[in-house]
């Protein structure tokens, strides 16, 4: 049996210059987690061209949505940016990736730090009824270098705080904080260094970090992961991994594709 499936691509939505998001149809026997990655890609000249992508829709849709940049001559995205509807996708049947509950440790508070596209996988993360049922507080950070990258606003803004199902819990419990690099914005600077600086969890009204309450997903460049990570280690928080749950888990955003 083939390890991929051949999806339909329904829409494809462009954010900006840079930054793109597409919806496919999802193979009824296809499973993951909230905040799981899969191989995606085309089949060019017979053979597979693939890339990882995290999967931003939540785990009960019947639809597939993945996030994503472009990179004028990246093998794969030079080609993804131009997808349409009704074109043919590869989506790989075995999801997997560390971004997971079963990774992290019971705690009151949940943080979700994503950089660019590494927003991907905490949007299925936010609108998964267990994240709400384990954690107290859900805080998602996203940060980018212009605000025309802070992607899925309307979604985490309004739409989801008028959903039928997961309204009450997202109103009550989902906390987000867009963060911009390069601009003027409401919240300026890197998220680590809102962080290191204490005006986070500070700005939000919420404890100091402290391994006993506060858990960690982050998602994106990789020197936001390690700077972020020294940072948690210096607090007492430690990795976890689904054999051996911890405080904070991480994945790099896939780039350079
Ligand atoms: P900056 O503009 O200061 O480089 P990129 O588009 O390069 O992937 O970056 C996405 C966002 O991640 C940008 O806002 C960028 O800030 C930020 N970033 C880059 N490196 C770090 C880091 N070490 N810690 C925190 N944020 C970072």
């Amino acid at each position: 049996m083939s390890n991929f499936n051949t999806e339909t691509v329904l829409s494809v939505r462009h954010w900006t210059d840079t930054l793109f998001s597409f919806a496919t149809t999802r193979d009824p026997a296809f499973r993951f987690a909230s905040g799981q990655f899969t191989m995606i890609g085309l089949s060019l000249e017979g053979r597979p061209l693939l890339r990882a992508y995290s999967i931003a829709s939540p785990t009960y849709d019947d639809r597939l949505e993945f996030f994503s940049i472009k990179v004028p001559d990246g093998p794969l995205t030079s080609r993804l940016q131009h997808l349409k509807e009704g074109d043919a996708i590869l989506v790989g049947r075995k999801p997997t990736g560390t971004l997971v509950h079963d990774a992290l440790l019971p705690g009151a508070r949940l943080y979700l730090l994503g950089t660019g596209t590494g927003l991907a996988p905490f949007l299925s993360v936010i609108r998964d009824p267990s994240t709400y049922e384990r954690f107290e507080k859900v805080v998602l950070v996203h940060g980018c270098r212009f605000k025309a990258e802070l992607a899925y606003q309307d979604l985490i803004l309004n739409h989801l705080p008028a959903d039928e199902l997961l309204g009450e819990m997202i109103r009550d419990q989902l906390v987000y904080h867009p963060m911009v690099t390069r601009e003027p914005f409401e919240n300026t600077g890197r998220i680590t260094d809102a962080f290191t600086a204490g005006r986070l969890p500070g700005d939000l009204g919420l404890p100091a970090i402290a391994a006993e309450g506060d858990r960690f997903m982050l998602c994106g460049s990789p020197a936001m992961l390690a700077d972020m990570t020294v940072w948690l280690k210096a607090q007492g928080l430690a990795e976890g991994s689904n054999a051996n749950p911890g405080h904070y888990v991480i994945e790099k955003a896939f780039v350079e594709r």
